[in-house]
């Protein structure tokens, strides 16, 4: 069974074809990132625009590079939730217009659970039940996944989500967005031990984070107490101070993840751990979580590192669970951000 993915909840474009929930046929993303990159994060209302105008020819391209034509799809599958609403009723109109014009079934995806789906659109399927770990711009949740459909919150951040933290730091370093990346390779050069930046740990019971503290401290650290908009503006930062500052916010980011993660893990008696969303892409955590599943004996499934931002392949491949469950959506479905 092929299905089409449409993802516009946040700042990509996304289509893809991915048949019977694994085989990606194309994956095709259009990135407004460097539309956004000037306001230093992405712009709700700017988001909406740039799909309108991309949302057509990235599903355009996504059917050519996979060599197949609207006849053969089964059903579209769309992100109606969360997001920026905005930015979600773009591609789920586009999706519910298919679904009308070619009778065919529509599957509305939750993004989260989607990048959970990740871990199977790797080499090995996951085995269940296991903690999932949603890692992105706009979350920090832990989940127990029982199948690729059900998956029960844990908990999640109470403030601001990793991602942000590191797109909010990477504004203070003057390092551009998104962040993420931009941080990554700063820390390279960097001393993670150069500065000891505070670690919220919360309750070792629930699985809460708390990034905002890590940030302010980050803030006070670069421009002291008094810290303005203008004192960020004016001021001229020394590559390698940069860098220390980067590489120990990093590690301080990385060290609360992985300890919060294996936490779960000891909780919840399970047996493997899934790893998905943006900040999964980072190498430093990748290589923790490496770490502590050989030392732990846990079974680690990452998401492939292209499939860890925002994508489409994603929403098509947990499409094809919906519709062998029989869980198509009518043309009434709405968007929720
Ligand atoms: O999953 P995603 O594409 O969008 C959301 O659903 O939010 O995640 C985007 C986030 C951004 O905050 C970005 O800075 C972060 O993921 N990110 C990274 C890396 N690549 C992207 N954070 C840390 N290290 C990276 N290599
Ligand atoms: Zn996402």
């Amino acid at each position: 069974m092929k299905i089409l993915g449409i993802e516009t909840s946040c700042d990509e474009t996304a289509a893809a074809v991915v048949e019977d929930g694994r085989r990606i046929l194309s994956n095709a993303v259009s990135s407004q990132q460097q539309i956004h990159a000037r306001f230093g994060g992405v712009v709700p209302e700017i988001a909406g625009r740039a799909h309108v105008e991309a949302v057509l020819p990235v599903m355009h391209d996504a059917l050519r590079e996979a060599g197949v034509t609207l006849d053969e799809v089964d059903a579209v599958a769309v992100t109606t939730t969360p997001g920026l609403i905005g930015a979600l009723l773009v591609g789920v109109t586009a999706a519910k217009a298919l679904s009308w014009a070619r009778q065919m079934p529509l599957l509305a995806v939750d993004h989260l659970h989607a990048h959970i789906y990740c871990a199977w659109l790797a080499e090995e399927t996951p085995e269940l039940p296991a903690v999932s770990f949603v890692v992105s711009g706009g979350h920090t949740s832990l989940f127990l996944t029982e199948s690729p459909l059900v998956h029960t919150l844990l908990g999640g951040t109470v403030d601001d989500a990793a991602g942000e933290a590191f797109d909010k730091v990477s504004n203070i370093l003057h390092l551009g967005y998104p962040g993420g990346p931009a941080i990554e390779r700063a820390a390279r050069e960097g001393n993670s031990r150069a500065v000891d930046f505070p670690r919220s740990w919360l309750d070792p019971e629930r699985a809460d984070f708390s990034f905002s503290g890590l940030k302010t401290a980050v803030l006070y650290h670069c421009l002291g107490q008094n810290a303005s908009k203008e004192a960020l503006e004016a001021v001229r930062y020394d590559a390698g101070f940069v860098a220390d500052v980067a590489a120990s916010f990093q590690e301080a980011v990385v060290d609360v993840l992985v300890t919060k993660a294996c936490q779960a893990l000891d909780r919840h008696g399970a047996q493997s751990l899934i790893v998905g969303g943006g900040v999964a892409a980072n190498a430093l955590l990748r290589e923790r979580l490496e770490a502590e599943a050989g030392e732990r004996g846990f079974r680690l499934h990452l998401a492939p590192r292209s499939l860890c931002t925002d994508n489409a392949a994603m929403t098509a491949g947990i499409g094809y669970h919906l519709l062998r469950e029989g869980k198509q959506v009518p043309l009434t479905a709405e968007a929720t951000p």
